[in-house]
């Protein structure tokens, strides 16, 4: 098969441009190279290619180095483990280098030596992510398909290359979920049940790997889907085991929907929220969360623990320490009587303040020490219920309590 109008159909002009010309110089190197992965997996969905991603039979950064001087390539980062980003007529290309990985136990990084392009595609996570499109200018757009790719790009399937796929790299169960959620494809048979099988690997991840996968589900505009997806395979149940299953996981989602936090941490806040309240803290240590997050799921919690029926003192007492985010990403899923409590609590009680202050019980007598702080959150807690509101009023409370002690 071979793509060379698609190519031109599919992607924008000056990506074109730069491929043709990458094409050309590798070409003139004598080293192969192809588009993989991602790029021609959504080539051939006639899907927009975000990505460019290149390999090479040879080290790409030394290749890169005996291009034509008229072209200019500005390296953006190079890595041990031969590959590197460049860009090159405005467009960011990842260049790589053909590799067999060996992987030394489950959950573990793998070692990694030259291969050809052949083994570099057999080494990879599914079919549909194992084809290659040739840019060397004799066969260009020439497709190399060596695991029936085309064929489940027809079908609509993910389809595992082996059956120790999973076991290799656990975080492929992740990209299963987010691959099949975002496409519409669905598990091949036997994918389905090894991937039943594998799921405890999961627990040989580190936290920052799931973390890492985590991120990139909750990016993809079909997060619903896989989301839904990763309860129907139980693939949130092994994170932890404090996931609420099936239709209590689905009214929880829901509630949580419209929560948009702008910031990288919302994704977080989110699974922080879904989980059980009493293995939260549990979650936020299985997935290195850090200091931040374990505050965040302290006080969640504490606002789930606020009586319905508390007084406006015990409402401010309960809340005074909680953060904002963490108020309002609990507005989206508790009762609408405990919303009001919180809501009460952003826009009165909160903006409370006392007009005097230590001086002034000091001016009054009252002797330097911890007394003035009791004394003064006495008369908050009091103003926040019923009064007094003014300065007097709350100086003769002062007085009465320091007599009374
Ligand atoms: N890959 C793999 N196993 C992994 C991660 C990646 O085999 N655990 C391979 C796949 O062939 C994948 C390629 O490396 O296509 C590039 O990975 P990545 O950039 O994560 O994915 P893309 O294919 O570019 O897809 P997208 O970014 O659209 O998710």
């Amino acid at each position: 098969m071979n793509i060379e109008n698609l190519l031109e159909k599919t992607l924008t002009k000056p990506q074109y441009k730069a491929i043709k010309i990458l094409g050309d110089q590798f070409h003139k190197t004598g080293t192969r190279a192809f588009l993989v992965g991602g790029t021609i997996r959504d080539l051939l969905l006639e899907r927009e290619v975000s990505d460019i991603d290149i390999i090479v039979e040879s080290d790409p950064w030394n290749l890169v180095h005996k291009f034509d001087p008229k072209y200019q390539i500005e390296v953006i980062s190079n890595s041990q483990f031969n590959t590197c980003k460049i860009k090159f007529l405005g467009q960011a290309v990842d260049l790589a280098m053909a590799r067999k990985e060996v992987y030394p136990a489950s959950g573990a990084l793998p070692e990694v030596t030259s291969s050809s392009i052949e083994e570099d595609l057999g080494r990879r996570d599914f079919s549909i992510n194992a084809l290659a499109a040739c840019i060397n200018p004799p066969n260009w757009g020439e497709v190399l398909d060596l695991n029936r790719g085309l064929q489940d790009l027809q079908s609509k399937h993910v389809r595992i290359l082996h059956a120790g796929s999973f076991k290799d790299d656990p975080t492929r169960i992740f990209r299963c979920m987010r691959y099949s959620g975002r496409l519409g494809f669905a598990l091949e048979d036997d994918t389905k049940t090894q991937l039943l099988n594998d799921l405890t690997y999961l627990t040989l991840l580190s936290g920052v790997r799931i973390t890492n996968e985590l991120v990139k589900i909750f990016s993809e505009k079909s997060l619903n889907s896989i989301l839904d997806l990763m309860d129907q395979f139980k693939v949130l149940e092994h994170i932890h085991s404090g996931f609420p299953k099936g239709s209590e996981f689905s009214k929880r989602k829901k509630l949580l929907k419209d929560i948009r936090i702008p910031t990288p941490e919302f994704v977080f806040y989110v699974l922080i929220s879904l989980i059980e309240s009493d293995q939260r803290l549990d979650l936020i240590k299985r997935l290195d969360l850090g200091n931040k997050l374990s505050k965040f799921g302290t006080d969640l919690n504490c606002i789930e623990l606020l009586e319905v029926s508390s007084s406006r003192s015990e409402i401010f007492k309960q809340l005074t320490e909680v953060s904002e985010i963490a108020i309002s990403v609990a507005e989206a899923y508790v009762s609408k009587e405990l919303r009001s409590n919180l809501k009460l609590f952003v826009n009165e009680l909160k903006t409370i303040s006392l007009c005097i202050d230590g001086e002034d019980l000091m001016g009054i007598g009252i002797p330097q020490g911890p007394k003035i702080g009791d004394i003064l959150s006495k008369i908050l807690t009091h103003m926040i219920d019923s009064g007094p509101k003014s300065k007097s009023g709350q100086i003769r409370m002062a007085k009465k309590f320091f007599c009374d002690s």
